[in-house]
């Protein structure tokens, strides 16, 4: 049943916990779209698979990990749709569908593509299904039907991947039957990893949604400061500081306090680090208590999943018809 809100589809890959960047860029975004749109949020697995499937055992229980965060972060399964894409079988005959008029050329020249294979050492991932990448992506936009996708700028040539070629399905199959998607760009929060480089899994610098209270105020203490200020009483310049980037958005109304308290040396960098600490303390851990409530109640958040998958599965079921009828290849 469609509620006459616009429809969003967004999905993140289940590759490991997810870190204050991921909630800063998408989820914290995500919650507020809940009432906005009609939102089906995917766990995309698939995907995962095309890099990580030497581990493959691993995707399936992280999928489910994820979903308790994006719980514990204010998703509201009365709210919106959370599904995983690899119990919803209809995305990859989609994918297939729209592989059929995917020229290879499009996807070897999209710039995700490029840049993973060049920076990929460490393992092969010029696969073929790697190489669809954008094509699946495509295929779960267009499967709900989605008029709008939040993504980072990252994703942005993957969707306008997907407007080209829901066009070209458009126009082989005969008129607007897929909406072609606007991006809506969540305000760009960059937030940097402790060693100051951007923050990701692979270099070891995150600082996770969940994080337990001890491992967070190392975290916090081994972040890179004003490498001029070496003693308390030296005048520090926060401009250059990572904790001071950290206060910037997780302590708004102490950010003149904070400032002037550096640049006159009034107070050292250890008790910055430590007002730091307490102030994320507050965002994180009403999230943490709730993900770890998730966690001991597994049986609740299969069940959530379960009934996501069912509500995604019946919509995914009605368009598809709707498509096959318009290929007529019923
Ligand atoms: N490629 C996206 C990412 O890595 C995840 C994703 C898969 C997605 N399917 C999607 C995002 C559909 C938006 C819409 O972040
Ligand atoms: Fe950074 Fe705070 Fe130290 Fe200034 S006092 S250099 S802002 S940690």
């Amino acid at each position: 049943m469609s509620s006459g809100k616009g429809v969003i589809l967004s999905g993140m890959r289940p590759t490991g916990r997810l870190h204050l960047g991921n909630y800063l860029g998408a989820l914290k975004n995500w919650v507020k779209l809940q009432d906005e749109y009609e939102c089906f949020f995917l766990i995309a697995d698939w995907h995962a698979l095309m890099s990580e499937y030497e581990r493959a055992d691993r995707l399936r229980e992280n999928s489910l990990d994820m979903l308790c965060v994006w719980l514990a972060s204010g998703l509201d399964p009365e709210r919106c749709v959370m599904f995983r894409q690899s119990d919803i079988c209809q995305h990859l005959e989609l994918f297939f569908i729209l592989s059929a008029l995917t020229p290879v050329s499009w996807l070897e020249r999209c710039p995700t593509y490029k840049e993973a294979v060049e920076n990929s050492s460490t393992k092969d991932i010029a696969n073929y299904a790697f190489l669809g990448y954008p094509a699946l992506q495509a295929a779960d936009i267009a499967l709900y039907r989605a008029g709008h996708v939040p993504v980072g700028v990252d994703q942005l040539p993957h969707l306008e991947f997907t407007r080209e070629i829901v066009r070209r399905f458009n126009n082989f199959y005969g008129g607007d039957l897929i909406p072609e998607p606007e991006p809506v760009l969540t305000e760009v929060v960059k937030l940097s990893g402790t060693d100051s480089r951007k923050m990701s899994k692979s270099y070891g610098n995150t600082i996770l949604i969940t994080e337990e209270p001890k491992e967070l105020s190392r975290k916090i203490n081994s972040m890179v400061t004003d490498p001029g200020r070496a003693r308390a009483s030296d005048p520090g310049n926060p401009e250059i500081c990572t904790v001071f980037e950290y206060h910037k958005i997780f302590s708004p109304e102490a950010l003149p306090a904070v400032e002037s308290a550096c640049r006159n040396a009034e107070r050292g960098c250890v008790a910055c680090k430590k007002e730091l600490g307490l102030n994320l303390e507050k965002l994180i851990s009403p999230i943490r208590e709730k993900y770890l409530y998730y966690k001991e109640n597994s049986d609740k958040v299969t069940k959530i999943l379960e009934e996501g998958n069912s509500r995604a599965s019946s919509r995914a079921r009605e368009n598809m018809r709707i498509f096959r009828k318009a290929m007529r290849y019923e």
